[in-house]
């Protein structure tokens, strides 16, 4: 599948139970009927299963937000690809800053994570983002490339068009601070780069998608760069009119 549609992803978070859920893509569906932008909702792993229930035969999708390095064994609150796929999950969200600062996931284990989503047949999510303390030690480009080496090596060029790399400066980060518009350039270009020459593949072909404090009134500084593929929305996906506008600034652009 060619995934050069925007895709607006909405983090949720630890928010919502699957009755929450169920109300809220019930509202949300009729919305993404008439729409090209490619909507994913990454939901707690409680609400997967009433998520993908509900968002049946509709074009939304339904993803988790974390799983285990390791496809089955003794790892007690784990969660297996499988068991995700069993519920209705269609991708997940790889090393978001809130699982490598919390929950100290490295890039190895990181990378470990991307792999095994991709043989389980899981589209992945795969976040990348300096602190500010990285960025203001001018080590935003060692960081980030060192976050893409890592953590992709040993995919296959066949299974690149299955990753999205999510752009997401921790600072920016439920911080009501977005990166600027310059930094974002800068940063999905390199990605784009970095992508295209590593496993030789057309730059545009490469995904990436920006998050941090995106909102409905600042989507649009972002989704009008051509570098941007779509957006990663945490607070603002939890309300389905802010979501909605999103989407629907994305409709605008494509
Ligand atoms: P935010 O979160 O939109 O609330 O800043 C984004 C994310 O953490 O994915």
């Amino acid at each position: 599948m060619d995934h050069l549609e925007q895709l607006i992803v909405a983090n949720w978070k630890m928010h919502k139970t699957a009755a929450e859920t169920r109300e809220h893509i019930k509202r949300l569906r009729p919305l993404s009927y008439n729409t090209t932008v490619e909507i994913w909702l990454a939901v707690p792993y409680t609400s997967i299963a009433a998520a993908a229930q509900t968002a049946e035969n509709s074009p939304i999708q339904i993803g988790a937000q974390n799983m285990s390095d390791l496809a089955a064994g003794a790892l007690t609150g784990e969660i297996s690809p499988i068991m995700l796929i069993e519920a209705g999950a269609a991708f997940v969200i790889i090393g978001h800053s809130e699982r490598r600062r919390i929950f100290k996931e490295d890039d190895e284990m990181i990378n470990r994570k991307v792999k095994l989503a991709l043989r389980s047949d899981l589209e992945v999510i795969l976040c990348i983002g300096e602190t500010r303390e990285e960025r203001l030690a001018q080590n935003t480009v060692f960081i980030l490339k060192s976050q893409l080496e890592k953590g992709l090596q040993g995919v296959h060029k066949e299974q690149i068009g299955k990753i999205a790399i999510a752009y997401e400066p921790v600072w920016a980060i439920g911080s009501q601070e977005p990166a600027t518009q310059e930094d974002v350039e800068e940063i999905h270009t390199l990605c784009k780069n970095f992508i295209s020459s590593g496993w030789d593949i057309p730059f545009e072909k490469v995904r990436v998608i920006y998050g941090g404090s995106v909102t409905s009134t600042n989507a649009k500084d972002f989704l009008t760069l051509p570098v941007v593929n779509g957006l990663l929305v945490g607070g603002a996906s939890l309300d389905v009119q802010s979501f909605a506008e999103i989407i629907h600034q994305a409709e605008m652009i494509q």
